[in-house]
């Protein structure tokens, strides 16, 4: 009988092989080194973003073009992480660098309402089939806060029922459990698509459940999509209890023209907005039935008013209507999310074929690849030492400069490298 080595033994095998892939990661990129000793000294750990630290350090970009990253080092990726979902439409598109160009011509710091943040409205109510009206934040975490506080007004209740894994924001966690960021709202957490779990909490808090958050596919939980039937069964239990049902589509809004709420045919009452809109440029939006927003509206009384200096900025506002003008047809979405169905199938065929511990989730653009660590990332290495960018956690969102012929090259790289292994 062959010997069977250790877990012990394997582990150690292993942690010497991350040892040798920072190794030679280090050895590839004095540059960043040094930007990441120098960032060290200002901001903690030299970060700014949580999740884009990984060790050693992470690599500073100099450039990025097209589908590709070029480091201070030249080394060069392909960016698969098309910056967690926000960067679907690629680093400097056109259409979106042209409009915002002459809108920087014709001033862009005006503490005063304008025509194009009208004409933004119009077109996300016009997509997202859930959107009577919409009012734009900075960012998805706040059309998230904002969201919530309207579900707590207008139903006059505290709690808010949120999933295990979700990800609404940086103080909005609960990826895998609640974060100490978190703003203190009364959250009752329970596992994603267990409706039997989600009905019980209904039954335990009569008439006290405000509103339920959802994303139809988690995003930062690793790319798991709502069971069938889950988010109908929420629509129902919501609609019984005079609970607000909230989609967070600041992922999933790119799988159809529509969004998730399309795709998967279930309606929320609201629902919040984010990454790539704006083609890049910073962005948010909540939106929903007129009749909720309507404790927006400061000529009813305005029960609620929602601040934000850049909330109507010209150069995201402006950036929005030439994404989905310019951009994102509905072709251009299909594309993008075929691509993503047959990198995810592809993925798990050669995961299966060479015996790999590994699995790819998601939707359409969304992919989440799986497998224990360190086993992640050696992968995380492999693919960055052969020139291919994903998220350390192992997520990819596809934007539209990754061809099938990238796809294909990254199939092959996972392909040499699986082989590799065995
Ligand atoms: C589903 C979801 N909601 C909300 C957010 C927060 O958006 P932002 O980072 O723009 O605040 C994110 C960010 O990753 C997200 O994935």
């Amino acid at each position: 009988m062959a010997p069977t080595r250790s877990a012990s033994a394997v582990s150690s095998s292993q942690e010497i092989s991350l040892a040798e892939a920072h190794e030679r990661y280090r050895l590839k990129r004095p540059k960043s080194a040094t930007a990441d000793d120098e960032a060290r000294k200002v901001m903690p750990g030299g970060n700014t973003r949580s999740v884009l630290h990984f060790d050693p350090f992470p690599f500073r970009v100099a450039t990025a073009e097209g589908p590709h990253l070029v480091d201070v080092d030249g080394n060069q990726y392909v960016d698969l992480l098309g910056n967690y979902t926000a960067g679907l439409l690629g680093h400097s598109p056109t259409a979106v660098r042209q409009a915002v160009s002459a809108a920087l011509e014709t001033g862009f710091s005006l503490g005063a309402t304008h025509p194009v943040e009208i004409e933004a409205a119009r077109l996300l109510t016009e997509r997202f089939p859930s959107l009577e009206q919409v009012r734009f934040t900075n960012s998805g975490t706040e059309a998230n806060l904002m969201a919530l506080a309207l579900a707590k007004h207008h139903t006059g209740r505290e709690r808010i029922l949120a999933f295990r894994n979700g990800y609404h924001g940086g103080v909005l966690a609960f990826a895998p459990d609640s974060s100490p960021m978190n703003v203190p709202h009364d959250f009752l957490v329970i596992p994603f698509n267990d409706l039997d779990a989600t009905r019980d909490a209904f039954l335990a808090n009569p008439g006290e459940i405000a509103a339920v958050i959802v994303e139809p596919v988690q995003g930062g939980g690793g790319c798991i999509p709502a069971a069938p039937g889950f988010l109908a069964g929420l629509r129902q239990l919501c609609d019984q209890s005079e609970t607000l049902l909230i989609f967070d589509e600041v992922m999933t809004s790119r799988l159809a023209p529509g969004g998730a709420q399309e795709l998967m045919s279930v309606l929320p009452d609201l629902t919040t907005l984010g990454k790539y809109l704006a083609g890049g440029l910073t962005f948010g939006a909540f939106g929903g039935r007129a009749d909720l927003l309507a404790a927006f509206d400061p000529q009813a009384g305005g029960a609620l008013s929602q601040a934000g200096t850049f909330n109507n900025n010209i150069l995201s506002m402006t950036a929005v209507v030439a994404t989905l003008t310019e951009v994102l047809t509905a072709e251009v979405i299909r594309t993008v999310n075929e691509r993503g169905d047959r990198l995810r199938e592809s993925l798990n065929e050669i995961f299966e074929a060479n015996h790999c511990r590994f699995q790819a989730t998601g939707i359409g653009s969304m992919v989440a690849i799986h497998a224990e660590e360190p086993a992640l990332e050696l992968f995380f290495h492999a693919m960055l030492d052969d020139g291919w960018y994903l998220a350390r956690r192992g997520f990819i969102a596809l934007s539209l400069e990754i061809s099938d012929e990238l796809i294909d090259g990254f199939l092959a790289a996972v392909q040499a490298w699986a082989s590799q292994r065995h």
